[in-house]
């Protein structure tokens, strides 16, 4: 995700950049960096950790630096090599003296890499973004506009970036494609940002670029041009929020901006790893050969909380699709009960973090007892991502809320295409690959649908705040989501909630019911909806009433039921993901109804390092 902020103008540049930083830092934290123009080159100051080493670094007598009145700055969340200086934004581009910062992924990094490694220049990160400051370099010829221009027509991939030239004072140059970038314009100069937070104390005039714009910048004034069009006008926008509603993308809590994000995470995650041609999913990260994969005996899956409900989907799609046994198995009691683990089994460790304890725990166990061991991880550089050394990153972005909402839709996604790729290394046709390509492309669209409901889904929470206790029930595909559904609401709104088994719910639970106990029911059209149907009048029957997640136009359905919302028709398995989001939505509104602190509630961690 990261966060940018450049300025240039007549002000002094560095306390502009740092304050700036500091307000994005909620977009990743781990590591920070500088460029400021001097009047003999570009100084570059980086540092691993938050924003506040950054500022350590940065000597109060450093008059050169501090009457910079031109600079860029990062803070970084890591996607290509570990949160490192070397790999802390800005990066320098050749011997021009270029310094450029970037949000995003440059996906033809590597044989941009090659290209300029061949043609000598030598690279001192891991990162995708240093191939882009050599890219810039090897393409200047005095002026940066056309540079940077000719460089972004040979980048796929999404971009915001910022740049400039020790040879051009007081002038950048900003674009981009995928990744925001929003100009603050002012009499005294121009603040770029990633979002409004970074710009907002300065100045309510800002300019929101759209994908494949460059402008360069000289104090306040703009030339914008298009990619593809030459120059273009953007109008200023008034801002209107807060500086803390700013933060949040406008929106009222980290966790409602995490949900609106996920038609976009979602789709970081899947970008470039599937094949629509062959049917297939890429996923080299696993860095299982066709040997290995054909001749894998078991998956089992670990994880916490979120993690683990997302695992239990994982199990279900690869039994379904591959034929190969799959297990989920909670992280805290694999090493404990000395599981039976042999080297043709694939362990997967699911986790956002990279850093729960009994996760990583499991990784050891299952490594010793001479496993694969592969990681699911949102957080580049995390413990569990370098201890597996292999698997599969989310790209889903800095997750705050501590409920995880765009993890397990980005888990999902990848067991999805895990389930896939195992299948594929079987029996699985090409053309029923490429049938699951498009079931798993369609998710981000069938997310957006369930979004356009946030006001009626709003409403519908209005009925169900004020009971202390509530069930979820489900099968088949939906079960791991009736328990996810269920942790959501009691993690946020503290009302008691159990998911179940629609099934299940007859032996124990069902003595539970009554006027004030209500039942999320998963009745979407599929195997099992019908039986799942008459689990539904058996809880009415009971006086409980009953909220459902049904398939859009389902009468018989909708008549059953008391309550419904409402997602697109679609397989099960993918199902998965838009009725997640339905429930994320109904719990945040049922929290927010009942005044509850949503970000942070009482008594949890976003990580859990301890046993
Ligand atoms: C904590 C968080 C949960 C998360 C779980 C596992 O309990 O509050 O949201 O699902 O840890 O975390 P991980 O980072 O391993 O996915």
């Amino acid at each position: 995700m990261c966060g940018i902020v450049a300025y240039t103008g007549i002000r002094p540049a560095l306390p502009i950049l740092i304050s700036g930083l500091k307000r994005l830092e909620y977009r990743g934290y781990d590591s920070a960096g500088i460029a400021v123009e001097t009047k003999d080159r570009i100084v570059i100051r980086k540092s691993k950790g938050k924003v506040k080493e950054l500022s350590g670094l940065l000597g109060e007598d450093e008059t050169d630096l501090a009457e910079s009145n031109c600079g860029i700055a990062h803070t970084r969340w890591a996607t290509h090599g570990p949160p490192t200086t070397e790999n802390a934004h800005p990066h320098a581009g050749g011997k021009n003296g270029i310094a450029l910062v970037h949000n995003g992924i440059i996906e033809n990094h590597r044989a941009l890499r090659d290209k300029l490694t061949a043609a000598g220049y030598l690279f001192l990160s891991e990162t995708d973004t240093e191939v882009l400051a050599h890219l810039v370099d090897s393409l200047y010829q005095g002026d940066l506009l056309d540079a940077v221009i000719a460089a972004l027509k040979e980048v796929e991939g999404t971009f915001g970036i910022a740049c400039m030239v020790h040879a051009e004072p007081g002038t950048l140059i900003v674009a981009r494609r995928g990744s925001p970038i929003v100009l603050g314009v002012g009499e005294n100069g121009t603040i770029v940002a990633s979002d409004a937070s970074a710009i907002i104390k300065h100045t309510r005039q800002a300019i929101y670029l759209d994908d494949n714009d460059v402008a360069q910048i000289k104090g306040s004034e703009l030339d914008i041009r298009s990619l593809d069009a030459g120059s273009v006008s953007r109008q200023p926008a008034e801002i209107d929020w807060s500086a803390d509603a700013a933060e949040k993308g406008g929106y009222e809590h980290y966790m409602l901006k995490e949900i609106f994000e996920q038609p976009e995470s979602i789709r970081n995650t899947l970008r470039g790893r599937l094949d629509s041609n062959r049917g297939n999913a890429l996923l080299s990260g696993l860095n299982l050969n066709p040997r290995e994969l054909a001749e894998l005996h078991r998956v089992l899956i670990v994880g916490c909380g979120t993690s683990m409900n997302a695992g239990l989907v994982g199990e279900y799609a690869i039994e379904d699709f591959a034929g190969v046994l799959a297990e989920v198995e909670q992280a805290a009691e694999f090493r404990y009960r000395n599981p039976i683990v042999n080297s043709s089994d694939l362990v997967v460790a699911i986790s956002q973090s990279g850093e729960t304890a009994d996760t990583l725990a499991a990784v050891r166990e299952a490594t010793d007892k001479g496993a694969l061991v592969s990681g699911l991880v949102n957080t580049v550089g995390s413990t569990i991502a370098r201890e597996t050394g292999r698997g599969v990153y989310l790209h889903a972005g800095p997750e705050i809320s501590v409920a995880s909402t765009k993890a397990f839709t980005s888990q999902v996604s990848v067991l999805l295409m895990m389930a896939l790729k195992f299948a594929r290394s079987r029996r699985m046709s090409r053309d029923a690959g490429c049938q699951f390509v498009k079931e798993i492309k369609a998710i981000p669209g069938l997310v957006e649908r369930v979004l356009e409901q946030n006001d009626a889904i709003a409403k519908v929470a209005e009925r169900y705040l004020d009971q202390t206790s509530a069930f979820f029930i489900g099968r088949g595909y939906m079960y791991p989501v009736a328990l996810e559904g269920a942790l959501k609401l009691k993690e946020i709104s503290y009302i008691h909630a159990e998911g179940y088994h629609a099934a299940e719910l007859k032996h124990g639970p069902i003595a539970l019911l009554e006027k004030d106990v209500p039942v999320i029911a998963l009745c979407n059209d599929g195997p099992g909806k019908d039986k799942t149907l008459g689990n539904v009048a058996e809880c009415q029957a009971r006086d409980s009433r009953v909220l459902g997640i049904v398939t859009e136009g389902d009468s018989e359905a909708i008549a059953t039921v008391d309550d419904h919302i409402t997602v697109p028709a679609c397989p099960l398995h993918t199902a998965v993901v838009p009725s997640t989001v339905a429930l994320q939505l109904l719990s945040y509104h049922i929290a927010r109804l009942k005044g509850c602190s949503i970000d942070q509630p009482r008594n949890l961690a976003k990580s859990v390092t301890v046993e």
